[in-house]
């Protein structure tokens, strides 16, 4: 796609085999590195004492590197420097700022072998999920670079009376505190840092604890683009020691958070509990997000964006699908396509090019997951479980589950994986079934595949999610095009990769000024 002067990344067609060929020997010569990082304050790394070995999550006896922790002492000394270096930054002109980011895009162009090879072995993401993940970090610097041009410029002359100027601007807020989940250790760590940066404010940067070898070596770049040393820190730890202490300071400007819902609302109260500055929280949450399809879809349509949406990724995105409702004139058919699909799914080591599903995060997810299976099932009926791999190296894979169970109110919780519920509904259920959805207090994403227009449109009209995907898949937003974000428990606005996402990052300031 082309926005006016900028063009989102173009990728790596996987289809043309000598180009993926090549790009597969590149990313495999990465395989056995040893990656090392650790908290960068003032821009140099510090050899801290808590030292955390990585393995990889689809053979846990990789051991890929280690990373240090940082402590209290030291998110104190990188809040008082950005503290301090923050006037300096937020008056430093726009297009310095947003030259960095670009530089940075261009950076991580050239550095994306290591990084996909980083999202493979540190994540468990298959190649085409790497590839995608550097292409949206990417989008990310180029756009909010694009838009912070815009934003931050001259200011806006407002009217007023004779003799009297009245105009607009808008100004970084001081230190934003960003944390992020795992599952897009790229992209999403680096869409909030760059947001953060480029509208004036300093970062104290928190990745999530299984994932800060790649969100090291993003900071790694981002000061070889010319990010400030005082202006960027990076601070690897604990969500419940270091991000909670964080949180909790007087002297932040804003907290860009990414994660559950549980913890958007541990930080919300965090941040009611200081005592000074009243400042944003921009949280992007969970969702349980469902999927509609009614008697007049086409079923082979719908069942290949069903399993891609409810088991790209291995369901370990916010967007995907989790209730598909079918309608009873179609649900045989379409239970029966997906079970068809489901068989056809390779399980299994993520860096290999035939692979569709790797593994899930952790040893803990992959228990909580299967235990959800074993619960639900006792209260509805197995449909189909993809096969697992021969030999799984203690990799923390779980099989993609289709489930039929009666009701969306059985669902307690999100099921981050690769598990995906199916209710049965008839035409004149339709209210209900729409009413349960909102009911939930989830908004994030939601799907519907009809050929009715009008019923479509309709639907669409009366579910309150962020994001509605007709006739294709619900996952995989892509920056300046779905901008993205839900409401409710899934999150508070404005979207990223939209236009208004920046504004969240700024305060206003009227100069009036009676000449
Ligand atoms: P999580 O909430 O467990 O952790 C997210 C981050 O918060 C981590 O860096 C963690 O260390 C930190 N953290 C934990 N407790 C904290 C506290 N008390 N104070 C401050 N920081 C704390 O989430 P996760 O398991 O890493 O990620 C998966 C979740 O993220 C899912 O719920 C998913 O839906 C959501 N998600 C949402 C979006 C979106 O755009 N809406 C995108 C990706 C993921
Ligand atoms: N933005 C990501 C998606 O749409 C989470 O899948």
């Amino acid at each position: 796609q082309i926005f006016g002067d900028r063009k989102n990344s173009l990728g790596l067609n996987m289809n043309i085999h000598s180009q993926a060929d090549d790009f597969i020997n590149a990313v495999h010569q990465y395989r056995d590195k040893q990656w090392q990082g650790g908290p960068i304050v003032n821009g140099d790394v510090v050899d801290a004492h808590h030292k955390v070995a990585i393995h990889s999550p689809q053979n846990t006896s990789h051991h890929i590197g280690t990373i240090c922790w940082g402590d209290k002492a030291l998110a104190e000394q990188a809040l008082k420097s950005a503290n301090a270096a923050y006037r300096r930054w937020r008056d430093t002109d726009v297009e310095v700022r947003a030259s960095a980011l670009e530089k940075l895009a261009d950076l991580l162009e050239a550095n994306r072998i290591e990084l996909i090879a980083l999202c493979s072995v540190e994540a468990g993401k298959s190649l085409q999920d790497g590839i995608d993940e550097i292409r949206e970090a990417v989008d990310f610097c180029r756009y909010y670079a694009q838009q912070a041009r815009e934003l931050m410029g001259e200011g806006t002359t407002l009217p007023g009376p004779t003799g009297e100027t009245n105009e607009l601007f808008v100004q970084g807020r001081g230190t934003f505190i960003c944390i992020s989940p795992w599952n897009f250790p790229l992209a999403i760590f680096l869409g909030q840092v760059a947001a953060a940066l480029v509208t004036g404010n300093c970062v104290i940067a928190k990745p999530a604890e299984q994932t800060g070898l790649i969100a090291f070596r993003a900071v790694q770049l981002a000061l070889e683009a010319g990010i400030p040393g005082d202006v960027l820190h990076f601070m690897p730890g604990s969500g419940a020691e270091i991000g909670s202490f964080l949180v909790s300071q007087e002297e932040i400007g804003g907290v860009c958070f990414t994660g559950s819902t549980y913890t958007a609302q541990a930080i919300n109260r965090a941040l009611a509990a200081r005592t000074r500055a009243i400042v944003p929280l921009i949280a992007e949450t969970g969702g349980q997000n469902a999927m509609l399809i009614d008697s007049t879809a086409l079923p082979e349509q719908a069942v290949t964006d069903i399993v891609a949406s409810a088991f790209k990724s291995a369901g370990q995105r916010c967007s995907a699908l989790r209730v598909l409702f079918v309608q009873d004139d179609i649900a045989d058919r379409v239970i029966d396509l997906l079970k068809g699909a489901m068989a056809e799914l390779k399980v299994g080591d993520p860096i290999l090019h035939e692979t569709d599903v790797g593994p899930v995060i952790d040893g803990a997810a992959k228990s909580n997951l299967e235990q959800h299976v074993n619960d639900i099932t006792q209260a509805g009926r197995l449909i189909a479980r993809a096969p697992m791999p021969e030999y799984t190296n203690g990799g923390t894979f779980v099989a993609p589950t289709a489930i039929e169970i009666d009701n969306i109110n059985q669902l307690v919780k999100e099921n981050f994986g690769p598990i995906l519920h199916v209710i049965r509904y008839k035409t004149s259920e339709l209210d209900t079934v729409i009413q349960s959805i909102n009911d939930t207090g989830f908004g994030l994403t939601f799907g519907i595949h009809s050929r009715n227009e009008t019923f479509a449109a309709d639907i669409a009209r009366r579910i309150d999610v962020g994001n509605v995907y007709i006739n294709r898949n619900q996952i995989g937003a892509v920056v300046g095009v779905q901008p993205f974000g839900g409401r409710g428990m899934s999150g508070t606005g404005p979207k990223a990769g939209g236009p208004h996402y920046l504004t969240s990052f700024v305060t206003e300031k009227t100069r009036t000024n009676n000449i």
